[in-house]
């Protein structure tokens, strides 16, 4: 699919068909995400690839439970109902993809003067760790549209960030930095209103 076609068809997509998203287009997805710029190049990631059934359940249960912890009952029913949804939907998408982070080596870190730490010039830089991620996330939605799939960016259910990370096995030097579900589009993606060119850019000639 033309670049432009691309982009101007991804939206996110929460409702999936039931057909099984295939590992030879998991793997593609992920090798085109591996392709994004990063901080110093340093590829701070890895992509974890989830399609078992019983662990999504069990995913989907965690921050279901965690939720319920955080959010008091005394809320809007109706917001608690969103957020719910919005962070659990995955349990029932064909495939998931957990980005897991590590730190990375920066080329500043070795002139950094006494008392600057890495994680403060990291900060200062507007967290080069995080862009990168985003970077990356962003080749995923784009590549599952180029194979015909749908997918959602995800960082909803990082609230139960801790209990995910065991279930997902996740390295003692990785942190889980966002997901995204993927799958078939159960119908046509709803394309949300985007603000026009005129109101976003802004030239300093
Ligand atoms: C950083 C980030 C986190 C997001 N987290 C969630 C989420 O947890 N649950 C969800 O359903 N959508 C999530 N989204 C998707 C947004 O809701 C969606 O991108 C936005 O409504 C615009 O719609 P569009 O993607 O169809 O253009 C997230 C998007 C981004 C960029």
């Amino acid at each position: 699919m033309e670049f432009k076609q691309v982009v101007e068809k991804r939206a996110s997509v929460r409702q999936f068909a039931p057909d099984p998203v295939s590992a030879d287009a998991l793997k593609e997805m992920v090798r085109l995400a591996g392709l994004a710029p990063s901080v110093n190049n340093a590829q701070p990631w890895k992509f974890v690839c989830v399609t078992n059934k019983e662990l999504l359940k069990k995913m989907g249960e965690a921050v279901h439970d965690k939720l319920a912890v955080l959010l008091p009952p005394s809320g809007a029913a109706q917001n608690r109902n969103k957020v719910e949804w919005f962070s659990t939907f995955f349990a029932d998408a064909p495939a998931v993809i957990a980005i897991v982070a590590t730190d990375y080596a920066a080329v500043v870190d070795g002139v950094l003067p006494e008392g600057l730490t890495h994680a403060q010039i990291n900060e200062m830089r507007g967290h080069p760790d995080v862009q990168s991620l985003g970077g990356a996330v962003e080749h995923l939605l784009l590549a599952a549209v180029d194979l015909g799939l749908g997918a959602c960016w995800l960082s909803g259910p990082l609230v139960a960030r801790e209990e995910l990370e065991k279930l997902l096995g996740v390295g003692q030097n990785y942190t889980l930095g966002a997901m995204v579900a993927v799958g078939k589009p159960a119908g046509p993606a709803q394309m949300k209103p985007k603000k026009p060119v005129e109101e976003i850019i802004e030239f300093r000639d």
